[in-house]
């Protein structure tokens, strides 16, 4: 066998720089932690918890934490992944014993009286009271418990350590995303339906009939397509994997086509299961490594095992805000490419009542007219963006009192006023022109 020999001093370099990656990533992942933690805080409404946390860390201050994450979803994918693996719920708490000493909170700096004050205050309100949210039972992965992992004994350890990672990536049931949390996309909510619901709810309809085996949700960013994918996992019967651009990939770089091979067996073994590939311009496109002998094999294989899926229980649903860059190969394989349009004035209406009304805020019909006509290309995510900022400045305010020590409770609510400041910081991410690209596209080749 062939020993590489490295220069002493290169390999030196390159345990210093392992070192310090490793350090860099433990340092970044406590960041992220705390940023995670604030933003809890923060939606809990303790706010003065917050504020000692951001005076000791400085956290939220330059970065928050993006729109897709938070300490629940983190929280319960972990559950979902253990329970995957262990066929048993994660223990997350004990009960101290009675004896037990339990760590005391501050070591060095006691509470001072301001402090004390406004914990009182803050334990005799009643916004302070929240709950643990536990997993539901009833999940998907008790189906998958039904047919755990042991059944595919007589595979190779290769394609079980693959089936394992493509297992981690099932969508729990226990999001709490339903389609009515999809503001103003019935339209697409129907189509899929009828390919992944009514065919499980109704077989005997379906008997017959061919039903689609591929949907493509293409629009601008922000729209509520990876939104949709959420909400059909905790709606559908289906099981649903994620498909995870190229971190997915890349680990069995230069052989995922093996991995495309095994993600459509585990797809059939639990089936009726629904592929959802996000972004799938990232792992197909037509200019990604188009010379590439391995991504041409992994592409190939996608196409030989989407038309595989025909008389199965197996359906692949990908989205992309890249359409144009699709394989047209690929892009055939997929019956319903459907556009996830920019909210319009009465759907950007909705959408302000959804997200304001989700903190009991209400706003007359002639605030949210403004509101509308002052959005224009704005997606979904930027209105949820803009209702935001509008929360935040007041409780800015909320914290700023807390911090003078006033002990007069705040109760102001958000008003117009603070939806109009918001909106002068927010921008739409997306312009006119970009979005005609899409309606263009669609015009050629959308399929509805
Ligand atoms: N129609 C909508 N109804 C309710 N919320 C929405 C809607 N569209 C977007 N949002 C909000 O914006 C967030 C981001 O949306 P999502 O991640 O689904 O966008 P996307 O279309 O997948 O974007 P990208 O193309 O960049 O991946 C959602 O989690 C949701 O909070
Ligand atoms: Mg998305």
């Amino acid at each position: 066998m062939m020993e590489i020999h490295l220069p002493i001093k290169n390999s030196w370099k390159t345990v210093n720089n392992l070192k310090e990656n490793l350090k860099k990533e433990a340092q970044e992942r406590k960041r992220n932690i705390l940023h995670l933690i604030f933003k809890y805080l923060v939606d809990n409404n303790l706010l003065s918890v917050a504020e000692v946390l951001q005076n000791e860390t400085q956290t939220g201050i330059h970065y928050q934490v993006c729109d897709n994450i938070d300490l629940e979803i983190v929280l319960q994918e972990y559950q979902s992944y253990y329970y995957t693996k262990f066929q048993k719920q994660p223990k997350i708490l004990r009960k101290t014993a009675e004896n037990e000493q339990v760590a005391p909170l501050k070591k060095e700096r006691k509470s001072t009286a301001k402090e004390k004050q406004t914990l009182k205050q803050e334990k005799n309100d009643d916004t302070f009271q929240f709950e643990i949210v536990t997993l539901s039972k009833d999940s998907s992965l008790s189906d998958i418990q039904s047919k755990p992992l042991i059944d595919f004994e007589n595979y190779s350890s290769e394609w079980r350590e693959m089936a394992d990672q493509i297992i981690k990536q099932i969508v729990p049931k226990t999001l709490g995303i339903t389609f009515k949390d999809c503001i103003s996309l019935s339209s697409t909510i129907e189509t899929l339906k009828e390919a992944i619901i009514y065919p499980l709810s109704y077989p005997q309809l379906f008997e017959k009939a061919c039903t689609w085996r591929g949907v493509l949700l293409y629009g601008p960013p922000g729209t509520g397509k990876t939104l949709l994918a959420r909400a059909l996992a905790c709606e559908s019967s289906s099981t649903l994997i994620n498909v995870t651009s190229s971190a997915f990939i890349s680990k069995w770089r230069g052989e995922s086509e093996k991995m495309v091979k095994v993600l459509f067996d585990v797809a059939k073994f639990y089936s009726p299961t629904t592929i959802f590939i996000d972004e799938i311009d990232a792992l197909a496109s037509t200019s990604h490594d188009s010379n590439h002998e391995a991504s041409r094999r992994f592409k190939s294989e996608l196409l030989t095992q989407i038309d595989g899926i025909m008389k199965t229980e197996v359906f692949v649903l990908a989205t992309t805000n890249n359409p144009w860059s699709i394989d047209n190969a690929l892009l055939r394989r997929f019956e319903k490419r459907i556009l996830v349009p920019l909210p319009d004035k009465d759907s950007r209406s909705e959408l302000f009542q959804y997200y304001f009304s989700k903190n009991g805020y209400d706003f007359r019909n002639e605030d949210l007219a403004v509101f509308v006509n002052q959005t224009e290309n704005f997606s979904g995510s930027d209105v949820k963006n803009v209702c935001k900022e509008a929360e935040m400045i007041v409780i800015r305010e909320k914290l700023e009192q807390i911090r003078r020590g006033d002990k007069k409770k705040c109760t102001r609510q958000v008003k117009s006023g603070d939806v109009l400041n918001a909106l002068k910081k927010i921008k739409p991410c997306i312009e006119q022109n970009d979005y005609k690209k899409y309606l263009d596209w669609g015009r050629k080749y959308g399929a509805t």
